[in-house]
């Protein structure tokens, strides 16, 4: 006999636990799922050969020697991972103040997104648009002598580097800059070279964030002087990422995306209910360190915290996730 009498609560006709009562109940209603084809790997690739090196404040992830990237590409795949997101190391001999590096027809990137088309054809490749990993002060924009960073005159680089992405044979371009009008300019010279295939995937909410300091010591890419804040979002603020989102839209943006992902779930939301496009979240590589340190202090369950954080990602709106975590989680879902 269940402890519980009905009887005696017989006034109570709603019993949400109903469905709560076992796993194929709860599966059944379950208005949320994860899948693989929702995750994009971000990979950091560096010059040289048969190197691997850890990236102390991103347990689990490396920068990869191309040799290495692609054979690791070839496992993602395997995984049934659909896309990579390609940040490169470039050496500090190779960066200058205005990023030439970034659209040298035999740069890091162009060459590692060639081979990775040859190699791995099936794998979409996503390459960022910013200036920062080839600029010696590691700001994404061009900076003049008074330490401003000048839009107009980045954007042009950011094209030329949008370009010789597409002809090294990318399948999305993604501005991760916050330049204005960068995402007209890009669609329209992708355009004009006949790149009309080639997709824009939009950082259009990308927030002047704390939770980037591990990627930056990925990549020897934190700004030598000041902040970002004069072209990432404010923190504080949710109406203008509708408006930039509303801008990237109507200048060609086929994705969009907000960035960090975890602290601005409500920004996923508000997006999510402005725009068809599909919406993007960046599972930044802060909150990946996060979750990390406190797995190796024995003092959460890894697995079940990621699955809650990414499954939290999606029902707040998300379509796609970037996240360092895909790896594990597409060996969980399998
Ligand atoms: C730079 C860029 C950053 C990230 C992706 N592209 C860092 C920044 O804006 O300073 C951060 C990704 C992460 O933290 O995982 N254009």
């Amino acid at each position: 006999m269940s402890s519980e009498n009905p009887i005696s609560n017989s006034s109570l006709i709603q019993r949400p636990r109903r469905l709560r009562t076992n796993p194929a109940l709860r599966s059944m209603v379950q208005e949320t799922q994860l899948t693989v084809d929702d995750l994009i790997y971000p990979m950091f690739v560096m010059e040289g050969e048969n190197q691997k090196v850890e990236i102390s404040s991103m347990p689990g992830c490396y920068r990869y020697t191309l040799d290495l990237l692609l054979a690791e590409i070839k496992q993602v795949k395997e995984l049934g991972i659909n896309a990579i997101a390609l940040f490169p190391l470039i050496p500090e001999a190779k960066k200058d103040d205005i990023g030439k590096e970034s659209y040298n027809p035999d740069g890091l990137v162009q060459t590692t997104v060639k081979a990775i088309k040859q190699a791995v054809p099936e794998i979409l490749v996503i390459t960022d648009v910013a200036l920062d990993p080839f600029s010696i002060h590691g700001h994404d924009g061009i900076v003049n002598d008074k330490g401003v960073i000048l839009n107009d005159p980045t954007v042009e680089v950011l094209v030329k580097m949008a370009i010789s992405q597409a002809e090294a044979g990318t399948d999305i371009v993604a501005p991760s800059d916050m330049m204005d009008g960068r995402v007209g300019a890009i669609r329209q010279a992708l355009d004009a070279a006949g790149y009309f295939h080639v997709a824009i995937l939009a950082y259009s909410a990308k927030y002047a964030s704390s939770y980037y300091g591990p990627f930056r010591d990925a990549l020897d890419s934190a700004p030598k002087f000041g902040d970002k804040k004069t072209y990432q979002m404010d923190a504080a603020n949710a109406r203008e990422a509708l408006k930039e989102v509303a801008l990237d839209i109507a200048e060609g943006a086929d994705i969009v995306m907000v960035k960090p992902a975890l602290a601005y779930m409500d920004i996923i939301y508000q997006i999510k209910s402005t725009t068809n496009l599909p919406v993007a979240a960046y599972n930044v590589s802060g909150e990946y360190a996060m979750i990390k340190a406190a797995a190796q202090q024995g003092w959460i369950d890894e697995k079940k915290v990621i699955l809650e954080t990414l499954t939290s990602m999606k029902r707040a709106g998300a379509d796609l996730i970037l996240t360092y975590f895909a790896k594990e989680v597409a060996l969980m879902l399998h």
